[in-house]
């Protein structure tokens, strides 16, 4: 069980209003807060040890190093990489992915073929549709049904010696649902595809062992996890690592230049070019100690009986109807009351106090899948509580009230 009153008092946001009320912060799926540990992560580096890394023989530098490093071997030792040079530091789980789309450009051909989900996030799309034209490789999509299921038999299908690679979310940020990645990954490997997964909405809900999935990639933002944005990593077996080509030039990434040929650097520096977000990756090895020192078995815990307290909660809304169904979900709930616009909802429960997404949440082919413009997303973190639930619906009821 977990002691939510502690903490709740651990994140300073939360004890405040907004709007001249208590704030209800259901937004996680958007962004987590910060505990008062990531904040201070912050501001102790920038206060005591703040120099660059990899650069200097002095105290300062070595200090700032390594503290870098030691977060290299946190974020290692969280997803179970089994080198550590195989964990990059990236601005996100959007440059994560450009990395690989961009770095492929060479590695394809015309014809090859591509393959990605139906509810994937618009950062698991654009780079694949760029990486596809620059190409002329194909992308397929397996498709999904009204529950918010990818169709595995039709992604059997598409499966052939032409796909080279796949790229799905473990949970889709829209709808939920947690996808069965291990078999998607097994069934591309049984045709020699790589794949990529994008694990910013499962990381702050599933601990992952990248080797136990035998993932290629896996890509994971910090600000998801309780850390600061502008930071998140790469995931990369070593041997995909060393054959894709830099993404970006620049300091640190070489072993030698001149002006007739320059060298790269070796793992994980190739792919760090310039000077890093050092504060947000020290900050974020903290983040990771923080939620691992309340147990991602108790965060998945307690999240289910609150999304399962929601659940049954907010269909006792007339005309309210939840986007993804799945049996297998994160906290998360999208959903429309009747015709009711979202945005004019977000708007009114906001001035109750309680935060939440409207629109179609950067997936814009689950929107057109559903026939919607968009939908209002509720997306629960270990610090909600129950009685936020309540106050979620109240203001549900009075916004309806209001708008119908
Ligand atoms: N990808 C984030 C979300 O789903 C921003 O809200």
């Amino acid at each position: 069980m977990l002691d939510i009153k502690k903490i709740r008092a651990d994140f300073p946001i939360l004890n405040q209003q907004v709007n001249g009320k208590p704030l209800v912060y259901l937004d996680n799926a958007a962004t987590s807060q910060k505990p008062q540990v990531v904040i201070d992560s912050l501001v102790n580096y920038y206060s005591t040890i703040n120099a660059n890394i990899h650069r200097g023989v002095h105290t300062l530098s070595q200090l700032a190093t390594d503290a870098f490093e030691q977060s290299r071997i946190k974020l290692q030792q969280h997803f179970n990489a089994k080198k550590s040079h195989e964990i990059i530091f990236t601005s996100g789980t959007t440059h994560s992915i450009n990395i690989v789309a961009t770095g492929f450009t060479s590695l394809l051909q015309k014809g090859d073929e591509l393959i990605v989900s139906a509810m994937e996030h618009h950062s698991n799309i654009v780079p694949w549709q760029m990486l596809c034209e620059r190409t002329g490789a194909i992308l397929k999509v397996i498709p999904m049904n009204q529950e918010g299921e990818l169709l595995m038999d039709e992604y059997d299908q598409m499966l052939s010696n032409k796909t080279k690679l796949v790229f799905v979310n473990h949970v889709s940020n829209a709808l939920g649902t947690i996808n069965p990645i291990k078999e998607i990954i097994d069934k591309a490997h049984q045709v020699g595809a790589a794949v990529l997964i994008d694990g910013a909405q499962s990381s702050p809900h599933i601990k992952t062992d990248v080797q136990a999935l035998d993932a290629d990639f896996y890509v994971v933002s910090a600000h998801k996890m309780c850390g600061p944005t502008g930071v998140g990593i790469l995931y990369g077996k070593e041997a995909w690592l060393n054959k894709l080509p830099p993404y970006q030039g620049g300091g640190e990434m070489i072993k030698e230049v001149t002006f007739e040929k320059t060298t790269y650097a070796d793992l994980p520096h190739k792919f760090e070019a310039g000077t890093p977000n050092i504060a947000g990756v020290i900050a974020f090895g903290t983040a990771v100690d923080y939620m691992n020192s309340i147990g991602f078995d108790n965060i998945a815990a307690y999240e289910n009986e609150l999304l399962q307290y929601a659940t049954k909660k907010l269909l006792q809304i007339e005309g309210l109807k939840i986007y993804g169904t799945s049996e297998h979900k994160t906290s998360v709930i999208s959903f429309n009351i009747g015709e009711i616009h979202p945005y004019d909802i977000g708007t009114i429960i906001d001035k109750l106090g309680v935060e939440v997404r409207t629109g179609h949440h950067c997936a814009q082919p689950i929107m057109d899948f559903y026939k919607i413009p968009g939908t209002v997303r509720a997306s629960f973190s270990f610090y909600n509580t129950f009685e936020e639930v309540d106050v979620l619906y109240n203001a549900l009821i009075k916004a309806k009230m209001m708008l119908s």
